[in-house]
């Protein structure tokens, strides 16, 4: 079948099935055009607790599929592949930070959303790159433990100087990879570019950013500025994007290795086979676990 034939088959059947389909902007542009919303992890998650359709597919990683899940509990959720995961959600587990909490007990667990349903339980709200500045300055304490992301926790570490933050050893591994040496070869490549970088990335590449932020903080700032040419430091679905959708600019990745394999994992043929109820994942929570994970969702989505 043609892409266009896919996607056809794809409208016809969601409409018939009463389907949503909710895309994180990492995945490729024909899934993107079959979407009924494509956003960042904080607008997936505000968006994931409006829907109204019977079933929703989830094209992004299964911390996504979760949270759709724990907010919204009686519809068919369905991770668009069951590979599909986050090495950074998998680097910690419950028992690690119910240890560290006892080491550390007057300080307000903070949770990127990029973790395991089970883990938030244990934690005190979340938050996403777009809304952990916002979300971390409102907290009543002044000792935050940030956890898995010690590259976005050091990043809002430094503009709440007033806070004290215990940060661990978790990281995205897409975005680590990249180094001071990559921004000097991009910017050598490319000097008239403004350096576009996802917090995610080490503190070596942040320093030397001209913007920081989510991901679609950072193609709203590519849209709406005057310059034309912008290295994009963060997964390379984004310069995609934004050269379809800017063809008068010019988008650069930081690193041809910027790829992130578990959101490339998703391809259209997969999100036909969910929409026929032949694929992907039904996403089932533990009720327990559903209520204590939808405490931080909830705060996150109130404080953000
Ligand atoms: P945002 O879309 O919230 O910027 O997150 C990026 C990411 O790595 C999601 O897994
Ligand atoms: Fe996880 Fe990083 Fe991939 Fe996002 S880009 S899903 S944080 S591994």
């Amino acid at each position: 079948m043609a892409i266009k034939d896919i996607q056809q088959e794809i409208l016809k059947l969601k409409k018939e099935n009463d389907i949503c389909i909710l895309a994180h902007c990492y995945q490729t542009p024909e899934i993107l055009e079959v979407a009924d919303f494509v956003g960042d992890s904080f607008a997936l998650a505000v968006e994931a607790a409006k829907v109204e359709n019977k079933t929703v597919i989830m094209c992004g990683v299964r911390f996504m599929a979760e949270t759709v899940k724990i907010l919204s509990p009686d519809k068919k959720v369905i991770l668009s592949n069951a590979a599909a995961g986050c090495p950074m959600a998998e680097q910690m587990d419950r028992e690690i930070i119910q240890q560290v909490k006892e080491q550390y007990p007057d300080y307000t667990v903070v949770a990127y959303v990029n973790t395991t349903s089970e883990l938030k339980t244990v934690c005190d709200v979340c938050v996403t790159s777009s809304s952990a500045l916002k979300i971390c300055r409102q907290i009543d304490n002044d000792k935050i433990l940030f956890i898995p992301d010690q590259n976005l926790g050091a990043w809002i570490a430094k503009q709440l100087p007033e806070k004290e933050f215990k940060l661990l050893h978790g990281c995205c591994p897409t975005h680590a990879k990249m180094t001071a040496e990559d921004v000097r070869k991009a910017k050598a490549a490319h000097p008239n570019a403004l350096f576009l970088v996802h917090p995610e990335c080490r503190e070596e590449v942040v320093e030397q950013a001209d913007y920081v932020g989510s991901t679609t903080g950072i193609m709203n700032f590519a849209k709406q500025s005057d310059a034309k040419e912008f290295i994009i430091g963060t997964e390379n679905a984004i310069v995609t994007h934004l050269q379809n959708e800017c063809p008068n600019k010019r988008f650069y990745p930081l690193s041809i290795d910027l790829l992130c394999h578990n959101m490339k994992a998703t391809t259209l043929g997969d999100v036909l086979a969910c929409c026929r109820g032949i694929g992907g994942e039904v996403i089932e929570l533990d009720e327990e676990i559903r209520l204590g994970a939808k405490r931080c969702i909830d705060k996150m989505i109130e404080m953000g």
